[in-house]
């Protein structure tokens, strides 16, 4: 579900979390493994208002690892407790309720000293739309609960879910909006799906993509479509698109007169992409 955010959205979307906020105790902040900081919001710091957070890397599955791991370090060196997960598979997510209990220790250490048998942890997942969080909601559940797809400004009762007997989650997610000064953290989202075609040009979203991949996963690519020589100037734009009229030719995109068929082509090339066809991959790397 692709959500157009205007200023009203993003100020009624803040004071959900606000509110929410005061019923929890930590947060958990979903970013997708494979561009962290372009599916991180870029308030989050001051909407958070200081709450004791948790970094979660989801979709860790299509990322890659050597460069998952490099982000885990860049967080923890921001001073975050970061893990990596697959939601759609449970893969990593046990250890989110000790983390959340690794958050508050200070605050249990203190309360056990006096003799007082500490409450479940309070949880509340936030992250941008298609990041997956109701995914993530609904595995920590062992059931579903959250409507995939979800929108700015709609609200449901909520509810605590039970995760083991040391956490509780709030059953709906704090939805948050992405970067949209910087054009490219747009494309790195629309490469992924979560930025839909319609608002973004096929065409353009598959160039940035097979320019990316040319530079940093040449082989998989190369493999694939069975391709010719690396392009030897990734900034010159011919080159590129002489990339992706071989994707073209090779999946028979072509048009009368012999023509590639450069939409036709650019759909295909980014639906094998999303589905994991060329391996995994990152769209950014820290370092
Ligand atoms: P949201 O609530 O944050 O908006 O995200 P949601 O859970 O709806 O997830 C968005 C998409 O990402 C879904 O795919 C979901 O299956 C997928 N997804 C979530 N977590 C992971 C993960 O760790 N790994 C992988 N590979 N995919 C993940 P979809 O195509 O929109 O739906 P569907 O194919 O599951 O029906």
């Amino acid at each position: 579900m692709t959500i157009q955010w205007f200023p009203g959205h993003m100020t009624r979307a803040r004071r959900q979390i606000q509110d929410k906020l005061k019923l929890i105790d930590v947060v958990i902040e979903l970013l997708d493994a494979r561009l962290p900081l372009s599916s991180r919001n870029p308030m989050i710091d001051d909407i958070l208002q200081g709450k004791p957070r948790m970094i979660v890397l989801n979709k860790a599955d299509l990322a890659d690892s050597t460069v998952t791991r490099e982000w885990m370090e860049f967080f923890k060196n921001e001073g975050h407790l970061t893990i990596a997960v697959d939601a759609s598979t449970g893969l990593g997510i046990k250890e989110i309720p000790i983390l959340a209990k690794q958050l508050l220790k200070e605050k249990i250490d203190r309360q056990i000293a006096k003799g007082i048998n500490p409450r479940a942890v309070r949880a509340l997942i936030v992250g941008i739309p298609n990041v997956g969080k109701s995914t993530l909601i609904n595995r920590l559940a062992g059931r579903n609960i959250a409507a995939t797809g979800d929108r700015p400004g709609v609200t449901k009762g909520q509810q605590w879910i039970k995760v083991g007997t040391e956490m509780e989650l709030l059953d709906t997610p704090g939805i948050l909006w992405p970067k949209f000064e910087d054009q490219n953290v747009g494309y790195r989202l629309a490469v992924t799906g979560a930025i839909k075609e319609e608002i973004l040009n096929v065409e353009d979203i598959a160039f940035f993509a097979v320019k990316y991949l040319s530079k940093y996963y040449w082989s998989p690519m190369q493999e694939r479509f069975d391709l010719g020589e690396q392009p030897r100037d990734f900034d010159n734009p011919d080159e590129i698109v002489s990339v992706m009229e071989a994707i073209g030719r090779k999946r028979g995109c072509i048009v009368s007169g012999g023509r590639v068929d450069l939409e036709k082509a650019s759909s295909l090339l980014l639906r094998e992409l999303r589905a994991g066809k060329m391996g995994t991959f990152s769209l950014e790397a820290p370092y």
